[in-house]
């Protein structure tokens, strides 16, 4: 078994994360159940943060609460002094009821409401990271009316798709979002922003794709920008004082998976951006980074009740647990890969391959494909690892099933963040039919 963070197995021969058995969490919250290890994304927050420190640049690192966001969640990212990227109404409603400082939240958007933008302002937020045309529109008028004043960055895209191992290099990329930086858009935007009152453009943004295990598209991403300030310092007298390289860092999903460690992409990063703006005669910029999956991804688990089966003579044996495409839409939507254990008989032997199904009701609510496991049957546990990032957040109620609760656990402790969704939960939303059938 391969452990993460501070899991473990202890002498029950019990899967054991942040000093917690996990057999005792079933108990106690039932399953499924989604279970943090805060220790771990307090490690992971500080070795992106500290590295930073130690070479002496000024940084924000932003969580992608898309990740997962849940308010003892923002309250962490809090704790860490991280940053906190949110990209609609409802997570920046999220952040301030869990009392994050505004001035460290960052929006996000490709089509970021009147309202959304309002509240942005009202809340006076760090910044917002514009990404067309419509949005500055939108930002001015609002500036005008509220009197308000907003920091921005420009969101744009430079030519650079990076995807686990390979990157991809246009001329022009084929994304929704941002100014392009190679046909003329982004010039445009620029010296948009640079005439807006109220508006105080800080710098550049780019997002490049999502787990990434090298540094090359990062570092190519940052030249390319790079290349294009020196040109506009030029010809607009425009300076950055930010430069933002999105998130996007790698995770070990499964033993194929081999990424950094966050020292490894912030080093990187911070060298390129450091030899290039020197190259140009620039400031050095302030940098910030966006990671999501990369800070809570590996530190959470999902842990479920193994119920039926079903055996297909000479094809496979199905395993059905209680949770599914409702708690983890993954492997559905990616074929996203997952490895899992037996959490209650870690150590016994391996003695068959079973298929995971879930519970819903479609052929596609598949977990895991041929899993080595000890012979399972119902009532067992099965622990499936490195289901911290968008799993809640994708969370759904197709079937009607309720989204599972959120435990935290840390130094032999577990505190519940996010309770069971109940069936009056499920209903609260709805309303009687008022029309009769006439005769
Ligand atoms: N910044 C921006 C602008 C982003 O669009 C994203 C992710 C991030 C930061 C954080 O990326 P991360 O570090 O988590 O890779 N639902 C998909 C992932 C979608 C990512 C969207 N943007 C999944 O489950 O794999």
């Amino acid at each position: 078994m391969h452990t993460y963070g501070t899991g473990r197995v202890n002498k029950e021969g019990h899967l054991e994360i942040g000093g917690v058995d996990v057999v005792s969490l079933a108990e106690h919250y039932g399953t499924p159940l989604y279970i943090y290890d805060v220790a771990l994304i307090r490690q992971r927050a500080r070795g992106f943060k500290d590295t930073f420190e130690k070479l002496g640049v000024t940084a924000q690192v932003a969580y992608a609460s898309k990740a997962f966001s849940a308010i003892g969640m923002i309250q962490l990212a809090e704790q860490e002094g991280l940053s906190l990227d949110v990209v609609s109404g409802g997570e920046l409603y999220t952040a301030i009821k869990a009392g994050f400082p505004a001035e460290r939240i960052h929006f996000h958007g490709n089509n970021k409401s009147r309202e959304e933008l309002a509240m942005a302002l009202e809340q006076r937020i760090g910044c917002i990271v514009v990404d067309n045309f419509y949005e500055l529109e939108l930002l001015q008028s609002l500036c005008d009316e509220q009197g308000e004043e907003i920091n921005i960055l420009l969101r744009v895209t430079p030519g650079i798709e990076a995807h686990t191992h390979d990157y991809i290099l246009t001329g022009q990329e084929d994304s929704k979002f941002g100014f392009d930086l190679n046909n003329g858009q982004a010039e445009e935007a620029l010296q948009k922003a640079m005439g807006m009152k109220g508006v105080k453009l800080l710098g550049v943004h780019c997002h490049i794709g999502s787990q990434i295990f090298e540094t090359t598209g990062f570092t190519l991403a940052a030249d390319k920008i790079i290349q294009k300030l020196f040109e506009w310092k030029g010809r607009f007298q425009f300076e950055s004082e930010v430069l933002n390289l999105g998130g996007g860092f790698g995770i070990r999903y499964t033993e194929e998976d081999e990424p950094l460690a966050p020292s490894e992409y912030v080093e990187e990063i911070i060298k390129e951006v450091q030899v290039k703006t020197k190259e140009f005669g620039l400031a050095m910029p302030e940098i910030w980074i966006e990671p999501g999956r990369s800070l809570v991804g590996d530190a959470g688990t999902t842990l479920y009740r193994t119920g039926s089966e079903k055996y297909v003579p000479e094809v496979r044996k199905y395993l059905a647990i209680d949770g599914g495409m409702n708690d983890n839409i993954r492997p559905a939507l990616y074929d996203a890969k997952y490895e899992a254990v037996l959490a209650n008989r870690v150590n016994d032997p391996v003695e068959e391959t079973v298929s995971i199904a879930g519970k819903c009701c479609e052929s596609g609510d598949m977990l895991i494909w041929d899993l080595p496991l000890p012979k399972a049957s119902h009532g067992d546990l099965l622990a499936v690892f490195c289901t911290g990032a968008y799993g809640y957040s994708m969370a759904n109620n197709y079937n009607r099933i309720p989204r599972p609760p959120v435990v935290f656990v840390e130094n032999g402790q577990a505190e519940l963040v996010v309770r069971r969704e109940s069936y009056d939960d499920l209903v609260k939303l709805d309303l009687p039919l008022n029309v009769t059938v006439r005769q």
